[in-house]
């Protein structure tokens, strides 16, 4: 099968950073959300980011100009998918959210393209089970920031196909990334040992162990993380956090329960960076 459109569905932190990458991997892009706003915004962010590259000197002027003219943006999901070989959902983290989407895809788009979630948790195979070939599914679990992040976990649903992991796999090195296989299980990797850090970051905090600081600087400088779990789960969002960690709790036993004293802060609104107060202030 031969790749050459990708839509994205979903323009968010993520949506826009995965069309801003198939853009500049050379596939024709087409980004779809629901809100225009969401759409401007994320046609603005990959513009800033592309012009960043060309004043950095790491894109060539004339490549920037070809992957913004690849890219397009849309609120009408039939336009979007209705010639897509490849297709990339990026809307929020639930299931029901999802599922919708999903049945939408397989009305508007080809039988015979593949369609990818983004999904950090969620199960593939519960997607994939609505479609009536549930072999074209699969997981591409993408890195905030897209640009930066050189990893991509491939998820192998129950029936996900050979020719659907293939195709994964050749859009995946064409943006220049890495794969790991990951065969579905809740949190796959990435998500699953993120959260165990973190969680147990929060457990030796509550118990007086270190200062969040000292068990941050430990984490650096120690064991060469590149940022400690109480700077990351600012940055992802407590409330993000919490809730994966209730979903690893609920799918895989009691190792996962989130730290009271996560909840607690949860509950006094310190959600990380994005309000201004998580763990440490930002104001
Ligand atoms: N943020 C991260 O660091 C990160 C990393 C990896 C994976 N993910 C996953 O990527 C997905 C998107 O997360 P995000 O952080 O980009 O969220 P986000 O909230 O920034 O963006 C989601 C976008 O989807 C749009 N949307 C809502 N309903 C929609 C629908 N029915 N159809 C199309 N678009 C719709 C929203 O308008 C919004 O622009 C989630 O599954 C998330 O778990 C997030």
């Amino acid at each position: 099968m031969t790749i050459r459109r990708i839509a994205v569905v979903g323009a968010g932190t993520m949506g826009h950073g995965i069309a801003h990458a198939s853009a500049a991997a050379g596939y024709g892009t087409v980004m779809f959300d629901v809100s225009p706003a969401a759409l401007e915004k994320g046609r603005r962010a990959v513009e800033e980011v592309v012009r960043s590259g060309v004043e950095r000197g790491k894109v060539a002027a004339a490549d920037a100009e070809l992957t913004l003219g690849r890219l397009q943006a849309t609120s009408d999901l039939a336009r979007a998918v209705a010639n897509a070989d490849f297709i990339i959902e990026a809307a929020p983290e639930r299931i029901d959210t999802k599922i919708a989407l999903f049945a939408d895809i397989e009305r508007l788009a080809p039988a015979s393209a593949v369609v990818a979630s983004n999904t950090s948790a969620l199960s593939l195979t519960e997607m994939a089970a609505t479609l009536r070939d549930s072999s074209r599914v699969a997981g591409m679990h993408f890195f905030n920031p897209v640009h930066k992040m050189k990893l991509i976990e491939v998820v192998q649903a129950l029936e996900t196909s050979p020719a659907t992991l293939a195709a994964v796999r050749e859009v995946a090195a064409r943006m220049g990334k890495e794969t790991v296989l990951v065969r579905e299980s809740p949190g796959f990797i990435t998500t699953r040992v993120n959260a165990s850090i973190g969680n147990e970051a929060f457990y030796m905090l509550m118990e007086g162990v270190a200062s969040a600081r000292d068990i941050d600087k430990a984490l650096k400088l120690g064991l060469n993380h590149p940022m400690g779990p109480f700077e990351m789960v600012d940055l992802v969002g407590l409330d993000t956090r919490l809730s994966i960690l209730e979903y690893l709790h609920r799918a895989l036993g009691e190792k996962y329960r989130p730290c009271p004293l996560l909840v607690q802060y949860v509950k006094a609104g310190r959600l990380g960076r994005k309000v201004g107060r998580g763990v440490y202030d930002y104001e």
